[in-house]
């Protein structure tokens, strides 16, 4: 069954939160006003009705159009979706509750301060599709993807574990091949075929195709296949 994400009214969104909000806690001063907490553990019988912990991860959710048809794809894996912006968060739960989506939650949380809410290699796939509003190189210190949260990605993934990203942006994807090559402990391949990258399309990616804009999709293993 398809999800309308749209039955609810999409409020008035700012494209990006204050900039504060993609800078780690532990390296702000002070705690600014409207950030938000930083968990050491979930109690997860508060995000999804089976209790479980997430086996997927949607980086950088957005409007949830991914996280809801995977999770309808997927209905025995609980997926939780990470997003920065309140009240996307608040209009995404109230969708999730209208389409009454058991498996699905999202948690309002900047990913710059790592997942340590998560057990060490209890995820099996990461998906960091069209993460980062920070194309320009002078926001360079806002983007999320850096040797320290693909480490904690490396961590919590189990060892088949996968790391799914795309972007539209050519400087995006110079660094995150940049970052990655730094960290190299992901093998990685581009992705071409939607019946290869088997994943459900997101908003912006169904927004790139209806504009004609070009993406890339990579897929990266946390411990390399043999073929
Ligand atoms: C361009 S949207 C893409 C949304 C969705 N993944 C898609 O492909 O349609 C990027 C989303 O990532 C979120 N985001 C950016 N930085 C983030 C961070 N540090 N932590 C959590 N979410 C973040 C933004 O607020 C935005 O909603």
């Amino acid at each position: 069954m398809a999800c309308n994400q749209r039955k609810r009214p999409l409020p008035r969104l700012r494209q990006h939160g204050s900039a504060y909000l993609y800078i780690p806690l532990h390296q702000l001063r002070v705690r600014p006003p409207g950030y938000p907490s930083v968990p050491e553990q979930i109690d997860w019988h508060e995000l999804f009705a089976n209790g479980v912990a997430p086996v997927n991860l949607d980086v950088g959710c957005g409007e949830g159009g991914f996280l809801l048809r995977f999770a309808r794809e997927h209905p025995y894996e609980n997926i939780l979706g990470l997003e920065v912006r309140k009240t996307l968060v608040q209009w995404l739960e109230g969708v999730i509750r209208d389409e009454q989506i058991p498996n699905a939650a999202v948690l309002w949380y900047s990913v710059v301060n790592g997942l340590r809410f998560l057990e060490s290699s209890s995820v099996r796939r990461i998906f960091y599709l069209f993460p980062d509003p920070w194309p320009k190189k002078r926001h360079h210190k806002r983007r999320a993807l850096s040797v320290p949260l693909l480490q904690e990605f490396a961590r919590v993934l189990c060892p088949e574990g996968l790391l799914f990203w795309a972007t539209d942006s050519p400087d995006l994807e110079a660094y995150h091949w940049r970052v990655l090559s730094e960290f190299g402990q992901f093998c990685c391949e581009t992705v071409v075929e939607d019946s290869d990258w088997g994943i459900p399309l997101t908003d912006r990616e169904q927004a790139c195709r209806r504009g004609g804009i070009p993406y890339v999709r990579v897929r990266c293993w946390k411990r390399c296949p043999v073929f």
